[in-house]
Formats: C-alpha cells, structure tokens, sequence
C-alpha cells in the first residue's frame, strides 16, 4: 500500500490523461489524513485550478458555511477531494475515460483514510462511487453501504447557487448525516 507522500508526489506528476495539459496545479486533496468522514465532488473548477484545494470558490465557501452549521469543517473532521484531480476545461463534466485514469488515485486515498462515511457532492461523484444511474433529485441522502463503508450524495453546491430552493433539502441530508456520524463515529465531533 501507498503512503501518503509516495502517493501525492505521483498524483501531482501524473500525466494519466489530457487534463494534465491543461491543468495550472492538481487538486490532491484537504483535510486531516485520518478523518473518519470524506467529502468527493467531480473536478476541479477555475479557482481550484489556480489555488490547488478542492471546493475553494464560491460553491465552496457555501459548503463550508452549511457544513459548519452540523459541526463540521476540513480543518478538524472531514476530508474534501474530487473524483479527477485536475480541472475539465470550462468546467465540463469529467468524460468516463479521464474518471478512469484518476479514479485510482481516489481508491488510494480511501485505503489510506479508511473512512466510515463518504458523501458525494453533487450527481457525477454519486454516479461513480454509488452507482451509474444515481439520479440526485430523488435519492439524495438516502445510505448505501459497501465494503463496509456508508455512502451518500447531497446535491452539489454549484446547484444550491443556481437553485437556492434545494436548500432547505439539504440541511435535511446534513443532519441525517450529523446523527449518523454520532452513531458510528462520535469521535469525529471531538
Ligand atoms: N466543484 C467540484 O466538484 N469540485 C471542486 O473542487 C470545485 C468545484
């Protein structure tokens, strides 16, 4: 198994597909390496692009506020990537076969943190880790276990901005998560 030196150092020189072209920096991943919750979105958008942290930009700072409102935050308790690491030009969705050369660094990163609970922002992340006809509107914060890990999706906080209605939807998925992570993770909350 990788450690996680090892492993940063190769996601940040990887050249796996034509993203690497275009990218300004990889966007390895925040957040403490042993936190019992993740957080995946798809890609890196323009500002993450150009500051190298996942979920920087104003989807981002929403996240933060609506995450910290259930006590959580990538400075104490979760761990925050992205299903590719580099950014898809024009913020396009990740195609199938750049999700696939990036994949593994993901799996690498899961094996390391062995997290209980991961949470997929937004319908491609939920397409990828739970599975490929996920349809966010109906099943978001529903909980699937696999390997012993539980998973769900909340809607991703590019569409909170463009549709604040969906809102008070997912301050519903957060504390569905809030009492989850009491019941099978209590030290996550310190
Ligand atoms: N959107 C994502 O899915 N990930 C980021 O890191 C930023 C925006």
């Amino acid at each position: 198994m990788a450690n996680w030196e090892e492993l940063e150092r190769r996601c940040l020189g990887c050249q796996k597909c034509a993203l690497a072209d275009t990218r300004t920096h990889v966007v390895f991943g925040k957040g403490p390496r042993d936190a019992k919750i993740m957080f995946v979105g798809e890609g890196p958008g323009e500002n993450e692009d150009l500051q190298g942290e996942p979920f920087v930009g104003r989807g981002g700072q929403l996240l933060d506020e609506m995450l910290g409102l259930v006590g959580l935050s990538r400075e104490k308790n979760f761990y925050i990537t992205n299903i590719v690491k580099c950014r898809p030009p024009k913020n396009r969705d990740p195609l199938n076969t750049e999700q696939d050369a990036c994949i593994g660094y993901l799996w690498e990163q899961m094996e390391l943190i062995r997290p209980k609970i991961v949470v997929c922002l937004g319908r491609i992340a939920a397409m990828r880790l739970i599975k490929p006809d996920y349809r966010i509107t109906k099943e978001h914060g529903q909980w699937e276990e696999k390997d012993g890990v539980l998973y769900t999706a909340i809607y991703h906080p590019a569409a909170l901005l463009r549709d604040p209605t969906k809102k008070p939807d997912t301050f519903a998925d957060l504390r569905e998560i809030r009492a989850k992570i009491r019941e099978l993770c209590p030290e996550a909350y310190g």
